[in-house]
């Protein structure tokens, strides 16, 4: 008897397992703030093996394994089904409505900022660079307009990419060999603009650099008018009569 109890104690300890782990995942799809095709997914697993399932649009449970069809079978006979369909409103439309209406239908506008990457010099293209900053939704859109027509070709995209704090950044590059007179623009369309917001690139100096021009004129015309002022003196003193 005391011997027995030692081997049960010992094959317990071999036998020993990390435990079980049971969970169930519920998933509500949807895809606008109408709600009209919302669909809950309850997916029940053990030890990460999906064992059943309900599907709103099914509107029972589907059991995946031995164990799960059993349990499916049980459940769909019992009030549990029942239960599980009133899920779709009282748990996923509920909270749907409440997501959409305080994150997912709100539009936070993009910061687009456009600037030349690189200017050309008659062989190589010239580089603008796009770029559009915490914007929500990701979803969006970004062309290019050359004298009011689409730009096919040359233009490069990143994705939307996360900021990691719910807000979004693009950037769309565009190459071309600049011409005299004609008007570039960035199109951005985003849920947050009533209609296509258009960026027209304009080619003059940015300020700081026009600044450097100004001082730089300033300069050489005082010098000028100095070295003039100078000069005549010189001519008057020189030529005047002893
Ligand atoms: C739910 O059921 C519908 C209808 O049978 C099917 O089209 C859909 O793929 C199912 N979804 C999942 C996640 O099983």
């Amino acid at each position: 008897m005391f011997f027995n109890l030692q081997l049960l104690l010992v094959i317990t300890a071999v036998l020993g397992t990390d435990g079980y782990y049971h969970y169930v995942i519920a998933e509500c799809l949807s895809s606008s703030s109408a709600l009209t095709d919302v669909v809950l997914i309850a997916t029940f697993y053990f030890n990460k093996d999906p064992v059943l399932r309900f599907n709103s649009t099914v509107g029972e449970y589907v059991g995946f394994t031995e164990l799960g069809v059993k349990n499916a079978e049980i459940w769909n006979k019992g009030p549990e089904v029942q239960q599980a369909r009133a899920q779709l409103e009282g748990y996923c439309k509920n909270n749907l409505r409440i997501d959409y209406s305080a994150v997912l239908d709100k539009a936070v506008k993009p910061k687009v900022q456009l600037k030349s990457e690189l200017q050309s010099d008659g062989s190589r293209p010239a580089l603008l660079m796009c770029s559009a900053y915490d914007f929500y939704p990701p979803v969006i859109k970004i062309s290019w307009l050359r004298d009011g027509q689409k730009v096919t070709s040359a233009v490069t995209s990143t994705e939307e990419m996360p900021e990691g704090d719910w807000f979004y950044q693009i950037h769309s590059q565009l190459d071309y060999i600049p011409k005299s007179g004609e008007r570039i623009s960035c199109v951005v369309e985003h849920a947050s603009f009533q209609q296509p917001m258009v960026y027209d690139w304009d080619p003059t100096l940015p300020e700081s650099e026009r600044n450097k021009v100004a001082i730089g004129a300033s300069g050489l015309v005082l010098g000028i008018i100095l070295s003039a002022a100078g000069f005549i003196y010189y001519k008057r003193k020189s030529s005047r009569p002893y």
